[in-house]
Protein backbone atom coordinates (compact mmCIF):
# COMPACT_ATOMS: atom_id res chain seq x y z
CA UNK A 1 0.00 0.00 0.00
CA UNK A 2 1.00 3.43 -0.68
CA UNK A 3 0.63 6.55 2.01
CA UNK A 4 -0.60 9.97 1.15
CA UNK A 5 3.08 11.09 0.52
CA UNK A 6 3.72 8.74 -2.64
CA UNK A 7 0.16 8.89 -4.16
CA UNK A 8 0.36 12.62 -4.46
CA UNK A 9 -2.02 15.21 -3.74
CA UNK A 10 -3.29 18.58 -5.48
CA UNK A 11 -1.21 21.63 -4.76
CA UNK A 12 -4.26 24.41 -4.47
CA UNK A 13 -8.28 24.09 -4.54
CA UNK A 14 -8.09 25.99 -7.83
CA UNK A 15 -5.63 23.31 -9.34
CA UNK A 16 -8.19 20.81 -7.88
CA UNK A 17 -11.62 22.52 -9.60
CA UNK A 18 -9.35 22.54 -12.71
CA UNK A 19 -8.47 19.05 -12.98
CA UNK A 20 -12.24 17.81 -11.75
CA UNK A 21 -13.93 20.33 -14.24
CA UNK A 22 -11.98 18.97 -16.83
CA UNK A 23 -12.74 15.61 -15.69
CA UNK A 24 -16.33 16.51 -16.24
CA UNK A 25 -16.14 18.79 -19.32
CA UNK A 26 -15.70 16.64 -22.05
CA UNK A 27 -16.96 15.06 -24.81
CA UNK A 28 -20.52 14.71 -22.74
CA UNK A 29 -20.55 18.55 -23.04
CA UNK A 30 -19.78 19.73 -26.60
CA UNK A 31 -20.52 16.22 -28.53
CA UNK A 32 -23.06 14.65 -26.80
CA UNK A 33 -25.14 17.59 -24.74
CA UNK A 34 -26.25 19.30 -27.70
CA UNK A 35 -27.33 16.24 -29.83
CA UNK A 36 -29.27 15.00 -26.90
CA UNK A 37 -30.81 17.80 -26.36
CA UNK A 38 -31.58 18.44 -30.41
CA UNK A 39 -33.54 14.94 -30.05
CA UNK A 40 -35.17 14.96 -27.07
CA UNK A 41 -36.66 18.51 -27.68
CA UNK A 42 -34.50 21.03 -27.08
CA UNK A 43 -35.57 23.77 -23.90
CA UNK A 44 -38.07 21.46 -22.06
CA UNK A 45 -35.04 18.43 -21.70
CA UNK A 46 -32.26 21.54 -21.08
CA UNK A 47 -34.41 22.60 -17.89
CA UNK A 48 -35.10 18.76 -16.53
CA UNK A 49 -31.32 18.28 -16.79
CA UNK A 50 -30.59 21.41 -14.98
CA UNK A 51 -32.62 20.75 -12.31
CA UNK A 52 -31.26 16.92 -11.97
CA UNK A 53 -27.59 18.45 -11.99
CA UNK A 54 -28.90 20.60 -8.89
CA UNK A 55 -31.24 17.60 -7.28
CA UNK A 56 -29.17 14.49 -7.75
CA UNK A 57 -25.75 15.14 -9.42
CA UNK A 58 -24.30 18.09 -6.83
CA UNK A 59 -25.42 15.01 -3.91
CA UNK A 60 -23.78 12.39 -5.70
CA UNK A 61 -20.91 14.04 -6.11
CA UNK A 62 -20.21 15.22 -2.56
CA UNK A 63 -21.12 11.75 -1.98
CA UNK A 64 -17.90 10.21 -3.76
CA UNK A 65 -15.83 13.34 -2.99
CA UNK A 66 -16.09 12.30 0.64
CA UNK A 67 -15.50 8.67 0.29
CA UNK A 68 -12.38 9.74 -1.64
CA UNK A 69 -11.02 12.10 0.86
CA UNK A 70 -11.67 10.06 3.81
CA UNK A 71 -9.54 6.89 2.90
CA UNK A 72 -7.17 8.88 0.32
CA UNK A 73 -7.43 5.92 -2.06
CA UNK A 74 -8.94 4.13 -5.15
CA UNK A 75 -12.29 3.09 -5.55
CA UNK A 76 -11.52 -0.31 -4.62
CA UNK A 77 -9.41 0.38 -1.63
CA UNK A 78 -12.11 2.99 -0.35
CA UNK A 79 -14.84 1.00 -0.48
CA UNK A 80 -12.03 -2.00 0.97
CA UNK A 81 -11.31 0.95 4.19
CA UNK A 82 -14.41 1.97 4.85
CA UNK A 83 -15.81 -1.11 4.73
CA UNK A 84 -13.40 -4.19 5.06
CA UNK A 85 -14.84 -7.86 5.16
CA UNK A 86 -17.64 -7.41 3.29
CA UNK A 87 -18.66 -7.26 -0.72
CA UNK A 88 -18.46 -3.00 -1.22
CA UNK A 89 -15.03 -3.19 -2.63
CA UNK A 90 -16.85 -4.93 -5.81
CA UNK A 91 -18.83 -1.58 -6.71
CA UNK A 92 -14.89 -0.13 -6.34
CA UNK A 93 -14.41 -3.01 -9.10
CA UNK A 94 -17.30 -1.98 -10.85
CA UNK A 95 -15.68 1.34 -11.24
CA UNK A 96 -12.29 0.55 -12.42
CA UNK A 97 -13.95 -1.81 -15.22
CA UNK A 98 -15.92 1.29 -16.50
CA UNK A 99 -12.47 2.83 -16.37
CA UNK A 100 -11.35 0.73 -19.25
CA UNK A 101 -14.58 0.68 -20.89
CA UNK A 102 -15.86 3.82 -21.00
CA UNK A 103 -12.01 5.11 -22.25
CA UNK A 104 -11.83 2.20 -24.88
CA UNK A 105 -14.19 3.72 -27.32
CA UNK A 106 -14.34 7.81 -25.95
CA UNK A 107 -10.09 7.59 -26.85
CA UNK A 108 -12.22 6.59 -30.41
CA UNK A 109 -14.13 9.80 -30.46
CA UNK A 110 -11.48 11.66 -29.32
CA UNK A 111 -9.05 10.30 -31.93
CA UNK A 112 -11.43 11.49 -34.81
CA UNK A 113 -11.27 15.19 -33.27
CA UNK A 114 -7.46 14.72 -34.05
CA UNK A 115 -8.66 13.63 -37.51
CA UNK A 116 -11.18 16.36 -38.06
CA UNK A 117 -8.58 18.87 -36.54
CA UNK A 118 -5.98 17.85 -39.49
CA UNK A 119 -9.15 17.86 -42.01
CA UNK A 120 -9.69 21.67 -40.93
CA UNK A 121 -5.56 22.69 -40.75
CA UNK A 122 -5.69 20.72 -44.41
CA UNK A 123 -8.25 23.20 -45.50
CA UNK A 124 -10.95 20.40 -46.91
CA UNK A 125 -14.12 22.69 -45.47
CA UNK A 126 -12.13 25.56 -47.05
CA UNK A 127 -14.57 25.68 -49.75
CA UNK A 128 -17.93 24.99 -48.16
CA UNK A 129 -19.35 21.30 -48.63
CA UNK A 130 -23.16 19.89 -48.72
CA UNK A 131 -23.78 17.46 -46.10
CA UNK A 132 -23.72 14.63 -48.32
CA UNK A 133 -19.83 15.49 -48.79
CA UNK A 134 -19.43 16.15 -45.15
CA UNK A 135 -21.37 12.90 -44.36
CA UNK A 136 -18.89 11.02 -47.25
CA UNK A 137 -15.46 12.29 -45.45
CA UNK A 138 -17.07 11.39 -42.17
CA UNK A 139 -17.44 7.79 -43.25
CA UNK A 140 -14.15 7.47 -44.96
CA UNK A 141 -12.73 8.19 -41.17
CA UNK A 142 -14.63 5.93 -39.51
CA UNK A 143 -14.84 3.15 -41.81
CA UNK A 144 -11.21 3.16 -42.93
CA UNK A 145 -9.15 0.09 -41.28
CA UNK A 146 -6.41 1.88 -40.01
CA UNK A 147 -7.00 5.57 -39.17
CA UNK A 148 -9.60 5.24 -35.97
CA UNK A 149 -7.20 2.69 -34.71
CA UNK A 150 -4.06 4.83 -34.92
CA UNK A 151 -5.18 8.52 -34.18
CA UNK A 152 -7.20 6.25 -30.96
CA UNK A 153 -3.74 5.10 -30.08
CA UNK A 154 -2.24 8.49 -30.55
CA UNK A 155 -4.58 10.01 -27.98
CA UNK A 156 -4.15 7.50 -25.69
CA UNK A 157 -0.56 8.29 -25.78
CA UNK A 158 -1.29 12.11 -25.11
CA UNK A 159 -3.38 10.77 -22.37
CA UNK A 160 -0.51 8.77 -20.64
CA UNK A 161 1.92 11.61 -21.19
CA UNK A 162 0.33 13.31 -19.02
CA UNK A 163 -1.24 10.77 -15.89
CA UNK A 164 2.46 9.61 -16.43
CA UNK A 165 3.79 12.37 -14.65
CA UNK A 166 1.46 12.28 -11.67
CA UNK A 167 -1.34 13.89 -9.57
CA UNK A 168 0.39 17.62 -9.17
CA UNK A 169 2.55 17.95 -11.67
CA UNK A 170 1.16 16.09 -14.07
CA UNK A 171 -2.59 16.18 -13.97
CA UNK A 172 -2.70 19.04 -12.63
CA UNK A 173 -0.43 20.85 -14.00
CA UNK A 174 -1.89 20.07 -17.24
CA UNK A 175 -5.37 21.35 -16.49
CA UNK A 176 -4.35 24.22 -15.58
CA UNK A 177 -2.71 25.11 -19.01
CA UNK A 178 -5.36 22.82 -21.17
CA UNK A 179 -8.46 24.53 -19.62
CA UNK A 180 -8.13 28.11 -20.21
CA UNK A 181 -6.83 27.50 -23.58
CA UNK A 182 -9.96 25.71 -23.62
CA UNK A 183 -12.43 28.49 -21.96
CA UNK A 184 -10.81 31.09 -24.04
CA UNK A 185 -11.70 28.83 -27.17
CA UNK A 186 -14.80 27.91 -26.46
CA UNK A 187 -15.98 31.84 -25.91
CA UNK A 188 -14.64 33.00 -29.28
CA UNK A 189 -16.63 30.14 -30.91
CA UNK A 190 -20.01 31.52 -29.14
CA UNK A 191 -19.61 34.92 -29.52
CA UNK A 192 -18.80 34.25 -33.67
CA UNK A 193 -22.00 31.71 -33.78
CA UNK A 194 -24.06 33.99 -31.92
CA UNK A 195 -23.21 36.79 -33.93
CA UNK A 196 -24.33 34.36 -37.77
CA UNK A 197 -27.00 35.83 -39.51
CA UNK A 198 -30.33 33.60 -38.32
CA UNK A 199 -28.78 33.03 -34.91
CA UNK A 200 -31.96 33.72 -33.07
CA UNK A 201 -33.63 30.66 -35.04
CA UNK A 202 -31.01 28.36 -33.08
CA UNK A 203 -31.40 30.18 -29.80
CA UNK A 204 -35.28 29.96 -30.17
CA UNK A 205 -34.70 26.18 -30.61
CA UNK A 206 -32.37 25.79 -27.69
CA UNK A 207 -34.86 27.78 -25.26
CA UNK A 208 -37.77 26.92 -26.43
CA UNK A 209 -39.68 24.99 -23.64
CA UNK A 210 -42.15 22.35 -24.74
CA UNK A 211 -43.07 20.00 -21.96
CA UNK A 212 -45.01 18.04 -23.87
CA UNK A 213 -42.23 15.51 -25.67
CA UNK A 214 -41.98 14.99 -21.88
CA UNK A 215 -45.39 14.03 -20.98
CA UNK A 216 -45.43 12.16 -24.08
CA UNK A 217 -41.92 10.07 -23.49
CA UNK A 218 -40.45 9.44 -19.98
CA UNK A 219 -37.24 8.33 -22.20
CA UNK A 220 -36.59 11.83 -22.19
CA UNK A 221 -36.37 12.75 -18.50
CA UNK A 222 -34.09 9.27 -17.64
CA UNK A 223 -31.93 10.39 -20.68
CA UNK A 224 -31.24 13.64 -19.22
CA UNK A 225 -30.64 11.93 -15.47
CA UNK A 226 -28.08 9.60 -17.36
CA UNK A 227 -26.57 12.87 -19.43
CA UNK A 228 -26.17 14.62 -16.07
CA UNK A 229 -24.29 11.74 -14.57
CA UNK A 230 -21.76 11.17 -17.35
CA UNK A 231 -21.21 14.51 -17.90
CA UNK A 232 -20.06 15.23 -14.16
CA UNK A 233 -17.97 12.13 -14.20
CA UNK A 234 -19.97 10.22 -11.29
CA UNK A 235 -20.64 6.55 -11.01
CA UNK A 236 -17.13 5.35 -11.65
CA UNK A 237 -15.01 6.57 -8.65
CA UNK A 238 -13.45 8.94 -10.78
CA UNK A 239 -14.37 11.78 -8.19
CA UNK A 240 -13.65 9.35 -5.50
CA UNK A 241 -10.01 9.45 -7.25
CA UNK A 242 -9.65 12.92 -7.74
CA UNK A 243 -11.80 13.81 -4.18
CA UNK A 244 -8.92 11.35 -2.88
CA UNK A 245 -5.94 13.49 -3.71
CA UNK A 246 -7.68 16.81 -2.14
CA UNK A 247 -6.16 18.15 0.98
CA UNK A 248 -7.57 17.71 4.36
CA UNK A 249 -7.77 21.63 4.83
CA UNK A 250 -9.70 21.98 1.13
CA UNK A 251 -13.35 23.45 1.33
CA UNK A 252 -15.29 20.51 -0.24
CA UNK A 253 -18.45 21.99 -0.57
CA UNK A 254 -17.22 24.99 -2.43
CA UNK A 255 -14.94 22.64 -4.39
CA UNK A 256 -17.99 20.62 -5.56
CA UNK A 257 -20.25 23.66 -6.33
CA UNK A 258 -17.68 24.63 -8.54
CA UNK A 259 -17.33 21.71 -10.55
CA UNK A 260 -21.31 21.16 -11.00
CA UNK A 261 -21.25 25.21 -11.82
CA UNK A 262 -18.59 25.01 -14.64
CA UNK A 263 -19.65 21.65 -16.33
CA UNK A 264 -23.38 22.92 -16.45
CA UNK A 265 -22.07 26.21 -17.60
CA UNK A 266 -19.82 24.91 -20.52
CA UNK A 267 -22.89 22.49 -21.58
CA UNK A 268 -25.27 25.66 -22.01
CA UNK A 269 -22.45 27.38 -23.81
CA UNK A 270 -21.50 24.71 -25.94
CA UNK A 271 -25.64 25.02 -27.29
CA UNK A 272 -24.78 28.40 -27.19
CA UNK A 273 -22.15 27.75 -29.62
CA UNK A 274 -23.60 24.54 -32.05
CA UNK A 275 -27.07 25.96 -32.49
CA UNK A 276 -26.94 29.05 -33.45
CA UNK A 277 -24.53 27.97 -36.24
CA UNK A 278 -26.83 24.99 -37.09
CA UNK A 279 -29.41 27.60 -37.56
CA UNK A 280 -27.25 30.19 -39.56
CA UNK A 281 -26.60 26.62 -42.20
CA UNK A 282 -30.28 25.16 -41.96
CA UNK A 283 -28.73 21.83 -40.35
CA UNK A 284 -31.69 20.03 -38.61
CA UNK A 285 -30.43 19.60 -34.67
CA UNK A 286 -31.65 16.38 -34.64
CA UNK A 287 -29.16 15.27 -36.40
CA UNK A 288 -28.21 13.04 -34.00
CA UNK A 289 -23.99 12.12 -33.09
CA UNK A 290 -22.84 13.28 -36.26
CA UNK A 291 -23.94 16.61 -35.29
CA UNK A 292 -20.41 17.76 -34.19
CA UNK A 293 -18.08 15.38 -37.30
CA UNK A 294 -21.12 15.95 -39.83
CA UNK A 295 -23.10 19.02 -39.87
CA UNK A 296 -20.45 21.71 -38.09
CA UNK A 297 -18.00 21.18 -41.50
CA UNK A 298 -20.82 22.18 -43.81
CA UNK A 299 -21.05 25.50 -41.37
CA UNK A 300 -17.05 26.17 -41.41
CA UNK A 301 -17.04 26.52 -45.24
CA UNK A 302 -19.93 28.88 -45.38
CA UNK A 303 -18.83 31.47 -42.58
CA UNK A 304 -16.44 34.58 -42.53
CA UNK A 305 -12.96 32.70 -41.05
CA UNK A 306 -14.46 29.36 -41.29
CA UNK A 307 -11.19 27.68 -41.66
CA UNK A 308 -9.75 28.82 -38.45
CA UNK A 309 -13.05 28.32 -36.55
CA UNK A 310 -13.12 24.93 -37.80
CA UNK A 311 -9.50 24.26 -36.11
CA UNK A 312 -9.97 26.24 -33.28
CA UNK A 313 -13.60 24.03 -32.99
CA UNK A 314 -11.81 20.55 -33.34
CA UNK A 315 -8.69 21.87 -31.32
CA UNK A 316 -11.71 22.50 -28.21
CA UNK A 317 -12.95 19.04 -28.49
CA UNK A 318 -9.66 17.18 -28.37
CA UNK A 319 -8.66 19.64 -24.99
CA UNK A 320 -12.17 19.00 -23.49
CA UNK A 321 -11.64 15.39 -24.36
CA UNK A 322 -7.96 14.70 -23.19
CA UNK A 323 -8.95 16.18 -19.71
CA UNK A 324 -11.40 13.79 -19.68
CA UNK A 325 -9.51 10.62 -20.61
CA UNK A 326 -7.13 11.83 -18.05
CA UNK A 327 -9.44 11.33 -15.52
CA UNK A 328 -10.53 7.62 -16.69
CA UNK A 329 -6.91 6.61 -16.68
CA UNK A 330 -6.28 7.76 -13.29
CA UNK A 331 -8.83 6.22 -11.84
CA UNK A 332 -7.91 2.57 -13.08
CA UNK A 333 -3.76 3.78 -12.27
CA UNK A 334 -4.34 4.90 -8.61
CA UNK A 335 -6.18 1.35 -8.54
CA UNK A 336 -3.14 -0.60 -9.44
CA UNK A 337 -0.92 1.79 -7.34
CA UNK A 338 -2.27 1.53 -4.46
CA UNK A 339 -3.57 -1.86 -4.21
CA UNK A 340 -1.23 -3.51 -6.10
CA UNK A 341 2.03 -2.03 -5.72
CA UNK A 342 2.94 -1.07 -8.82
CA UNK A 343 4.70 1.84 -9.98
CA UNK A 344 2.72 4.89 -11.71
CA UNK A 345 5.44 4.50 -14.95
CA UNK A 346 4.25 0.82 -15.04
CA UNK A 347 0.59 1.40 -14.41
CA UNK A 348 0.38 4.03 -17.06
CA UNK A 349 2.02 1.96 -19.77
CA UNK A 350 0.49 -1.29 -19.37
CA UNK A 351 -2.81 -0.29 -18.96
CA UNK A 352 -3.02 2.27 -22.09
CA UNK A 353 -1.65 -0.54 -23.52
CA UNK A 354 -4.40 -2.88 -22.58
CA UNK A 355 -7.20 -0.24 -23.42
CA UNK A 356 -5.92 0.13 -26.73
CA UNK A 357 -6.45 -3.57 -27.54
CA UNK A 358 -10.28 -2.99 -25.95
CA UNK A 359 -10.65 0.10 -28.19
CA UNK A 360 -9.91 -1.18 -31.62
CA UNK A 361 -12.93 -2.89 -32.37
CA UNK A 362 -14.25 -0.20 -31.22
CA UNK A 363 -12.36 1.78 -33.40
CA UNK A 364 -12.79 -0.50 -36.48
CA UNK A 365 -16.49 -1.70 -35.44
CA UNK A 366 -18.33 1.29 -37.90
CA UNK A 367 -19.03 0.31 -40.96
CA UNK A 368 -19.59 2.99 -43.50
CA UNK A 369 -23.59 2.29 -43.64
CA UNK A 370 -25.28 2.51 -40.95
CA UNK A 371 -23.48 5.23 -38.94
CA UNK A 372 -25.44 7.95 -39.19
CA UNK A 373 -28.83 7.19 -37.56
CA UNK A 374 -27.56 5.03 -34.87
CA UNK A 375 -23.94 6.15 -33.55
CA UNK A 376 -23.93 5.06 -30.26
CA UNK A 377 -26.76 2.55 -30.55
CA UNK A 378 -24.59 1.46 -33.18
CA UNK A 379 -21.45 -1.20 -33.88
CA UNK A 380 -19.07 -2.12 -30.58
CA UNK A 381 -18.50 1.84 -29.65
CA UNK A 382 -22.47 1.66 -28.66
CA UNK A 383 -21.97 -1.53 -27.18
CA UNK A 384 -19.22 -0.36 -24.94
CA UNK A 385 -21.46 2.72 -24.28
CA UNK A 386 -24.06 0.87 -23.28
CA UNK A 387 -22.58 -1.21 -21.08
CA UNK A 388 -20.30 0.97 -19.21
CA UNK A 389 -21.63 4.44 -19.66
CA UNK A 390 -24.95 3.79 -19.29
CA UNK A 391 -25.28 0.66 -16.96
CA UNK A 392 -22.12 1.04 -15.04
CA UNK A 393 -22.43 4.61 -14.24
CA UNK A 394 -26.26 3.69 -13.23
CA UNK A 395 -25.05 0.65 -11.16
CA UNK A 396 -22.04 2.98 -9.69
CA UNK A 397 -24.18 6.08 -8.71
CA UNK A 398 -27.19 3.97 -7.16
CA UNK A 399 -24.62 1.97 -5.18
CA UNK A 400 -22.48 5.08 -3.86
CA UNK A 401 -26.00 6.63 -2.39
CA UNK A 402 -26.78 3.70 -1.01
CA UNK A 403 -23.48 3.30 0.81
CA UNK A 404 -22.86 6.93 1.85
CA UNK A 405 -26.94 7.41 3.02
CA UNK A 406 -27.07 3.84 4.58
CA UNK A 407 -24.36 1.88 5.12
CA UNK A 408 -21.22 4.23 6.03
CA UNK A 409 -23.73 6.82 7.12
CA UNK A 410 -24.95 10.44 6.59
CA UNK A 411 -22.93 11.58 9.79
CA UNK A 412 -19.73 10.21 8.92
CA UNK A 413 -20.01 11.37 5.45
CA UNK A 414 -21.08 15.02 6.77
CA UNK A 415 -18.16 15.15 8.84
CA UNK A 416 -15.51 14.51 6.62
CA UNK A 417 -17.26 16.81 4.57
CA UNK A 418 -17.18 19.30 6.81
CA UNK A 419 -13.97 18.51 8.69
CA UNK A 420 -11.83 21.79 7.18
CA UNK A 421 -14.31 23.67 8.97
CA UNK A 422 -16.26 24.91 6.18
CA UNK A 423 -20.24 23.69 6.35
CA UNK A 424 -22.46 21.95 3.94
CA UNK A 425 -25.43 24.66 3.54
CA UNK A 426 -28.13 22.38 3.63
CA UNK A 427 -26.81 19.59 4.95
CA UNK A 428 -30.45 17.84 5.76
CA UNK A 429 -31.30 18.26 2.76
CA UNK A 430 -28.29 16.45 1.06
CA UNK A 431 -28.82 13.46 3.52
CA UNK A 432 -32.80 13.36 2.47
CA UNK A 433 -31.40 13.69 -1.32
CA UNK A 434 -28.93 10.84 -1.61
CA UNK A 435 -30.60 8.32 0.88
CA UNK A 436 -33.86 8.70 -1.20
CA UNK A 437 -33.90 10.71 -3.86
CA UNK A 438 -31.22 9.85 -5.76
CA UNK A 439 -31.25 6.25 -5.15
CA UNK A 440 -34.66 6.16 -6.72
CA UNK A 441 -34.34 8.76 -9.47
CA UNK A 442 -31.10 6.49 -10.61
CA UNK A 443 -32.82 3.49 -10.22
CA UNK A 444 -35.69 4.48 -12.45
CA UNK A 445 -33.25 5.50 -15.13
CA UNK A 446 -31.51 1.77 -14.65
CA UNK A 447 -35.23 0.65 -15.47
CA UNK A 448 -35.63 2.95 -18.85
CA UNK A 449 -32.06 2.15 -19.74
CA UNK A 450 -32.70 -1.47 -19.71
CA UNK A 451 -35.67 -1.88 -21.81
CA UNK A 452 -34.25 0.98 -24.23
CA UNK A 453 -36.37 4.04 -23.42
CA UNK A 454 -33.76 6.25 -22.20
CA UNK A 455 -30.83 7.09 -24.27
CA UNK A 456 -27.95 9.77 -24.04
N1 LIG B 1 -17.59 13.65 -17.95
C1 LIG B 1 -16.93 13.28 -19.14
C2 LIG B 1 -17.58 14.03 -20.31
O1 LIG B 1 -18.54 14.71 -20.15
C3 LIG B 1 -16.93 11.81 -19.38
C4 LIG B 1 -16.49 10.98 -18.22
C5 LIG B 1 -17.37 10.09 -17.63
C6 LIG B 1 -15.21 11.14 -17.68
C7 LIG B 1 -17.01 9.35 -16.52
C8 LIG B 1 -14.83 10.41 -16.56
C9 LIG B 1 -15.71 9.52 -15.98
O2 LIG B 1 -17.13 13.94 -21.42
Amino acid sequence: MNDTASRGQWSSRFGFILAAAGSAIGLGNIWRFPYTAGQNGGGAFVLVYLFFVAAIGIPVLLAELSVGRATRRNPVGAYRTLAPRSRWPWLGAVGVACGFGILSFYSVVAGWTLGYGYYAVSGRFADGIDSAASGAIFNSLVASPLWPALLCAVFLLLTALVVRGGVSSGIERASKILMPVFFVLLLLLAIRSLTLEGAGDGLRFFFHVDFSALVADPGVIGSALGQALFSLSLGMGAMITYGSYLPKDENVPVSAASVAFSDTAIAIVAGLMIFPALAHAGVDPQAGPGLVFVAMPTIFGAMPAGTIFGIVFYVLLAIAALTSTISLLEVIVSYFVDERGWTREKAVWIISAICFVIAVPSALSLGASSFFSNLPAGGFLGLMDLIFGKYGLTIGAFGICVFVGWFWGVPKALAEIESSGHRLPAAPLWSFLVRWVCPVAVLLIFGLVVTGRANW
